[in-house]
């Protein structure tokens, strides 16, 4: 049986990225929640097309509701997320450059601003960067040009100092074309004086693909940059259905991230993307794919949690 909740084995935050919805309507969750983790991201309700979805008009209650959940329970809270080719309102797609660059400004200022000294780290750019490495042509970058990024932690850090600023992306685990341009990236912006304080990386794994071996090499030369390193959206899909050799793979999976970011002191975080296959993206997102997370749809605890919590 289990040492302990799951946060209280580690020095690292250990979050998951959690929905308003179950968290208000089904108490198993909330408590397995609120038992195991100390950390938690919104998965859908602060995104910009949520917040924001007709100009000028917001709508904060999934956001709120989760940050009140923190407050109350004594979580912290990872925001997510500012600059994003993805569900951001359409009513961008109207804007010119100019007018663009000041309303990412102003959404910065407005979202951050509400939760000022209430979130403890933003993931500020997502998903810049094409498997090539080359900068995703975005309506960002399209419009406002490379210096969009730089421009975007500028006024991250005015509108919440005590926040700490992280640029997250996919497909960046291993030492690969996209990671080599997130280092050199980042790299860059250190030299620069921009204020950027972590990288996340999101940890979307299948056991179809093989394990990232070059992980922890690559937290490693990231760290050493002078950043702070987050394993933000973790989860490890398998092709369905799960039997108990797959479960196992996965299993060895979470465990490979688990220690790898536990092998370099800058990664501070280990944070799933959801915990529980009741409420999990994969299904809907990867066909054939599925059972990703620590907990099965009753939340009890599958191999992998075991793995990490023996
Ligand atoms: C996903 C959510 O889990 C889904 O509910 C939503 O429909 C689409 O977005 N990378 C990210 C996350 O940074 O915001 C995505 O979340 C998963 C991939």
């Amino acid at each position: 049986s289990a040492a302990g909740p799951l946060k209280d084995i580690t020095s690292r935050y250990v979050g998951s990225a959690v929905a308003a919805q179950p968290l208000s309507s089904e108490a198993d969750y909330r408590s397995v929640l609120t038992r195991e983790f100390d950390s938690v991201t919104p998965e859908n309700e602060m995104k910009w097309a949520v917040v924001e979805p007709n100009r000028g008009q917001f709508n904060w209650s999934g956001a709120d509701a989760i940050v009140n959940y923190a407050r109350q329970n004594g979580k912290s809270v990872r925001g997510h997320t500012l600059v994003w080719h993805s569900q951001y309102p359409g009513w961008l797609n109207n804007l010119g450059s100019g007018e663009l660059r000041s309303v990412v400004q102003q959404h910065i200022n407005t979202e951050m601003g509400r939760y000022r000294g209430r979130i403890r780290a933003w993931d500020v750019v997502n998903e810049m960067f094409n498997e090539d490495g080359s900068r995703r042509q975005s309506i960002f970058q399209q419009r406002m040009g490379d210096s969009y990024v730089a421009d975007a932690f500028r006024w991250a850090r005015a509108a919440d100092p005590s926040a700490k600023l992280y640029i997250n992306d996919y497909n960046t685990e291993g030492i690969n074309a996209k990671s080599n341009a997130l280092y050199n990236l980042v790299r860059s912006l250190k030299q620069q004086g921009v204020p950027i304080d972590g990288v996340g990386i999101q940890t979307h794994l299948s056991t179809q693909y093989g394990f990232p071996t070059s992980l922890r090499q690559n937290i490693e030369r990231l760290a050493a940059l002078g950043v702070d390193i987050a394993i933000t959206e973790a989860d490890v899909r398998i092709p369905l259905p799960a039997d108990s050799n797959k479960l196992n793979t996965q299993a060895s999976y979470f465990r490979q991230i688990w220690d790898a970011c536990h092998a370099v002191p800058r990664c501070v975080e280990f944070t799933t993307w959801g915990f529980t296959d009741r409420h999990s993206w994969v299904p809907g997102t990867f066909p054939g794919e599925g059972a990703a997370c620590l907990y099965d749809t009753n939340l009890r605890p599958k191999p992998a949690y075991t793995r990490l919590n023996p």
